[in-house]
């Protein structure tokens, strides 16, 4: 299976994080700054990105594997300038595919990747059979996490899972719904002291995301938060800072150079 450095997992531990508010606020983000950017509801069966956008898909990822669309026909166009591919909300099949099936979707984001700057793959939480394989597919991770004890626990479990069956694939941090910028910070070096002690690992900080009531009252409306509201722009600070050309650039440097 081959993985692409431009197809980025956006993962956590414990459900209800806001990995799928932070795959949409960062597919804005990286529109509006001119990225090609394909938003890939990897979270199937349950309802996601298109029920967060009040959209209606005329096609999904069902009826991709089921052979009845192919995957660049079953993308839709968002009016914010990024693309989406939808999983199916309420298809029970799609949370429990069987091995053909596993691959099948997992060769989705790869045969997709070749017309996108960005493929942001908002995965389902934990480390079910289809997450990982779809984690598998990409060549960086997002782990989202917050500062409840119960995130960070499964944050922590997690990296523990990745560092033994996907070594190559080292996941940045993200906190979201941090308190402020500080307590936020303070959440990452918890996270990252104990990879550090217990699994030699030392999971960078990609950004921190404020709590902001502007994003429940938004999803409520089936609506995009504001791109001037505190979360908008620590999202948007996140993708500059970590999605950016410039900053993939960087960081491959980093790591061909040890
Ligand atoms: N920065 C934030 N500030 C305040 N609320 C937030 C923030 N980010 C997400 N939320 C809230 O958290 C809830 C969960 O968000 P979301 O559905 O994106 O999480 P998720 O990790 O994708 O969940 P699941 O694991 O069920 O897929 C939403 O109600 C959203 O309003
Ligand atoms: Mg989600």
């Amino acid at each position: 299976m081959r993985s692409q450095n431009n197809i980025v997992a956006i993962a956590s531990g414990k459900g209800g994080v806001g990995k799928t508010w932070l795959a949409i606020a960062l597919a804005r983000a990286l529109a509006a700054s001119g990225q090609r950017v394909l938003l890939f509801d990897g979270d199937l069966g349950l309802a996601n990105i298109d029920v967060q956008l009040g959209l209606s898909p005329r096609h999904d990822i069902a009826d991709i594997l089921a052979g009845r669309v192919a995957a660049q026909d079953a993308v839709a166009c968002h009016a914010q300038g990024f693309d989406i591919l939808a999983g199916r909300s309420g298809n029970a099949a799609l949370a429990s595919l069987p091995e053909t099936m596993l691959s099948a979707l997992a060769s989705i984001p790869a045969l997709l990747a070749d017309r996108y700057d960005t493929v942001l793959l908002d995965l389902a939480a934990g480390m079910d059979a289809t997450m990982r394989r779809l984690a598998s597919a990409a060549g960086a991770m997002l782990l989202v996490a917050t500062g409840e004890p119960t995130s960070l626990t499964d944050a922590y479990a997690v990296l523990k899972r990745l560092a033994r069956e996907c070594p190559a694939l080292e996941p940045a941090v993200v906190v979201n719904m941090a308190g402020s910028l500080a307590a936020g910070r303070a959440t990452h070096a918890t996270l990252a002291r104990a990879a550090a002690q217990f699994l030699a690992r030392r999971p960078p900080l990609a950004g921190i995301v404020r709590r902001d009531p502007a994003v429940p009252a938004a999803i409520r409306r089936q609506a995009l938060v504001p791109a001037n509201s505190l979360a908008s722009e620590d999202a948007t600070a996140l993708a500059n800072a970590w999605l950016a050309p410039s900053a993939r650039r960087g960081k491959e440097l980093h790591l061909a150079g040890g």
